[in-house]
């Protein structure tokens, strides 16, 4: 199995694999809203390949904390069905991860299952005083702090990049 940064090619097979994961009607959800006319971060966009074959994948979205703080918006990420519990969804998550400290990276955010989230860190506690643009499970609303106190005083609503 390969890590490797996305490319253009990739595109079609990564909107097949996020159909299956979640379903087409992932695209009404409130995180959504924040990705709208907003470029991916090319530089934390991974796919996971077997030969040339798409088993995984992960984008993030620049997103900002109350219109000034820059945060990362982690997601989706989605692996193949009969791959599952390999371990593969960690090793996109902790190489990504790992890529955005290097890049200087302060604050992820997520909505997501925390039973599954939980085990790289991310807690609802970090952004209890931050909100979304949309209905959520405000439970399913994670965050993480790559630098010591990246969520410290920060709160408001989470806004799409560039406004
Ligand atoms: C979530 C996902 C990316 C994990 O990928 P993966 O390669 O299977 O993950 P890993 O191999 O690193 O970890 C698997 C472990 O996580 C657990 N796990 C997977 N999804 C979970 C979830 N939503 N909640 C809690 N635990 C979960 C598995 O049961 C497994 O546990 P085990 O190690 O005790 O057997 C993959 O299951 C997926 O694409 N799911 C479809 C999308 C989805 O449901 N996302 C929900 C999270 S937002």
């Amino acid at each position: 199995m390969r890590i490797i940064g996305e490319q253009p090619e990739h595109s079609g097979a990564i909107e097949a694999l996020l159909d299956v994961a979640f379903g087409p009607g992932r695209v009404n959800k409130t995180v959504y809203r924040l990705r709208d006319g907003v470029a991916p971060i090319a530089e934390l966009c991974f796919v996971a390949l077997e030969g040339d074959l798409l088993q995984g994948a992960i984008r993030y979205w620049p997103v900002t904390i109350g219109s000034s703080v820059p945060a990362l918006l982690l997601g989706p990420v989605a692996v193949a069905e009969d791959r599952r519990s390999e371990g593969l969804g960690a090793v996109l998550i902790e190489h990504s991860l790992a890529r955005a400290m290097e890049l200087g990276h302060h604050a992820v955010l997520l909505v997501g299952d925390a039973p599954y989230y939980c085990r790289f860190g991310f807690r609802h506690e970090l952004v209890r005083t931050l909100s979304l643009p949309g209905p959520v499970d405000i439970n399913r609303f994670l965050g993480l702090d790559l630098a010591p106190g990246a969520f410290e005083g920060a709160g408001g609503l989470v806004g799409r990049w560039g406004g």
